[in-house]
């Protein structure tokens, strides 16, 4: 059985990284490797071997322990042209190219069989939020890429790369007062710790993530002119989406 090791980097990013590995065969694939002492030491605790690297964009952040890990285990960090790496199980990892953030950003999809299990998304799409397009990013691209992910199926766990739950639930309530979604939500945040994963799916996403609610009439109200509240045309809701990340930017 595959299995998920969520590490969280005590830093001010609070980047997350994951482990995917398996007992049975001893292997495991690392994601966005950032702490790699702790890395290392988990991987060695549990007597598995790292047989590969995947980076969801070059950002320091998410590369930090590529060449510890690399020097540690002599394994290599997957490259696109490997477009499906088998777990076994019948698990794999696929890559799916989710530009926005930078240009040449990935996502890495958990596929059980024919079901995708798990979306490891970078800084593409956060718990409540998407991703800045503050270096190398551009936000149309970031649009085209947030509505392929939408389209994954809604029982699709979200693994992002950094824990920002709370601030981006605070900023969606200002963006969506009225949203019961949004204040239980928060309720729930407050209490517990964010530090080992959410463990939220893109159908629950989908209830709080402003971003994801660019029919939301609440948030229409609030951010377009009167003219285009009724409009449900695509350059609406990117006109929109445009301007929830630059409110977000500022925020
Ligand atoms: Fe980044």
């Amino acid at each position: 059985m595959i299995q998920v090791k969520i590490f969280f980097a005590q830093n001010d990013l609070r980047n997350f990284s994951y482990l995917l590995w398996d007992a049975s065969q001893g292997t495991c694939w690392i994601i966005d490797p950032f702490d790699e002492k702790s890395i290392v030491h988990y991987i060695k605790s549990q007597g598995l071997n790292l047989v590969g690297i995947f980076n969801t964009h070059q950002h320091w952040d998410h590369i930090k322990g590529n060449q510890a890990l690399k020097d540690q285990f002599n394994c290599s960090v997957m490259s696109l042209s490997g477009s499906l790496t088998e777990m076994g199980h019948g698990q794999s990892i696929q890559f799916m190219k989710t530009p926005g953030h930078t240009s040449d950003h990935l996502a890495f999809l958990w596929i059980d069989r024919s079901e995708v299990k798990g979306l490891y998304s970078g800084d593409t799409l956060f718990n409540s939020g998407v991703g800045n397009c503050k270096n190398g990013g551009n936000l149309d691209e970031l649009f085209e890429t947030t509505l392929k992910l939408m389209a994954l199926p809604d029982e699709t766990v979200l693994y992002p790369g950094h824990d920002y739950i709370l601030r981006n639930l605070l900023f969606a309530k200002s963006c969506e007062p009225e949203n019961p979604d949004i204040e239980e939500a928060l309720r729930w945040v407050k209490g517990v710790s964010t530090e080992q994963g959410v463990g939220w799916t893109l159908g629950q996403e989908k209830k709080v993530n402003p971003f994801l609610r660019l029919n939301s009439m609440e948030i229409r109200q609030k951010l377009l002119s009167q003219e285009m509240k009724l409009d449900s045309s695509l350059e609406i809701e990117r006109e929109l989406f445009k301007k929830i990340r630059r409110l977000r930017d500022d925020w």
